[in-house]
């Protein structure tokens, strides 16, 4: 495989791109809004500049990196000769059905069609295609060009030959990649969320505030992150989706959201994205501020 498209160019298709690019792939970059593809390529000559000066990267090394990608506001063109589409677009299902759909039509007959869904069932999104065998999920972490893991999630009809090419290609890119089957929020959210969930009703029923609880998951249990920080790293919205989707999925009440994070998503305080989630954060600042109905 050498030529990659990425679909969607916000937080992780930026990383996703980043990362492909600097090992030596053909990147074509896709989004609708072309405000949003500059700023991506602004984020990764940025996040490449942290490289340079840690000296895991040299400056040559980065401009070839960034000569290596194009981008696109048109599916069609941005996936005419891909080997790999990547599809990290906003985590909403109709949305992804259609991006799908044309995928199918304008990607190569060869071509393998990828999606960074954090929730959204793989098999569900193969079956508007007419090549489910060629549809897998490559689960990357955020920050992208950070985090070792992906996680390949192999949807009902996914063949082993694809599943196989997409282990050795997350390998290529200095990752570890982890098989998983699809069931609602694969391996990884289906452990993190009710994590979250339950942190969330601790603070709700007032069994400790958000400090507390956050400490004791950092120091207790050598969390790098509180439940609650990484709650609105993540995206408030983003963790409501997903409960949603294993609540609904496995039909079992314990996965039901919490009122609390219902009304803060509801009222717009969705975490790092707007400003304010359980903590309050200000541009250009790495203090940790407690969110003002939060302090005691
Ligand atoms: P985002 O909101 O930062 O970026 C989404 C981008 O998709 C936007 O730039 C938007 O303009 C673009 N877009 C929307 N419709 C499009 C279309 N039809 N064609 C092309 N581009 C389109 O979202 P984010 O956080 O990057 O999430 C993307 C995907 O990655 C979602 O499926 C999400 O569940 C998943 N994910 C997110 C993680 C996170 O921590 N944010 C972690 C792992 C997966």
């Amino acid at each position: 495989m050498k030529s990659i498209s990425v679909i969607g160019s916000g937080t992780m298709g930026n990383g996703i791109a980043h990362v492909f690019a600097q090992h030596g792939y053909q990147v074509s970059l896709v989004d609708i809004q072309a405000s949003q593809l500059e700023k991506a390529l602004a984020t990764i000559s940025k996040n490449m500049d942290r490289q340079v000066s840690k000296g895991s990267l040299t400056e040559d090394e980065k401009k070839a990196a960034l000569s290596r990608i194009s981008t696109f506001t048109s599916v069609e063109k941005g996936v005419k000769s891909a080997d790999l589409v990547v599809e990290a677009a906003t985590e909403n299902m109709t949305l992804k059905l259609d991006i799908f759909r044309q995928l199918d039509q304008f990607a190569p007959e060869s071509a393998i069609l990828a999606t960074n869904t954090s929730s959204i069932s793989i098999t569900k999104i193969a079956a508007v295609t007419k090549r489910p065998g060629q549809v897998i999920g490559m689960h990357f972490m955020n920050p992208v060009p950070v985090m070792k893991l992906v996680e390949v999630i192999r949807g009902y009809a996914t063949t082993d030959e694809v599943t196989e090419k997409i282990m050795e290609l997350s390998s290529n890119l200095s990752k570890e990649p982890v098989e998983v089957n699809d069931y609602p929020g694969f391996v990884a959210n289906r452990i993190l969320m009710p994590m979250i969930n339950e942190a969330i009703y601790s603070l709700y029923e007032g069994v400790a505030g958000v400090s507390e609880i956050d400490t004791v998951m950092k120091l207790g249990m050598a969390h790098p992150m509180g439940p609650l920080q990484l709650a609105d790293f993540i995206g408030l919205d983003v963790c409501l989706s997903i409960l949603r989707v294993l609540h609904e999925g496995f039909g079992n009440p314990k996965y039901a959201p919490c009122p609390l994070l219902v009304n803060m998503v509801e009222a717009g305080y969705k975490g790092v994205k707007t400003g304010e989630g359980f903590y309050q954060y200000t541009p250009g600042s790495k203090d940790l501020k407690l969110a003002p109905r939060f302090s005691k």
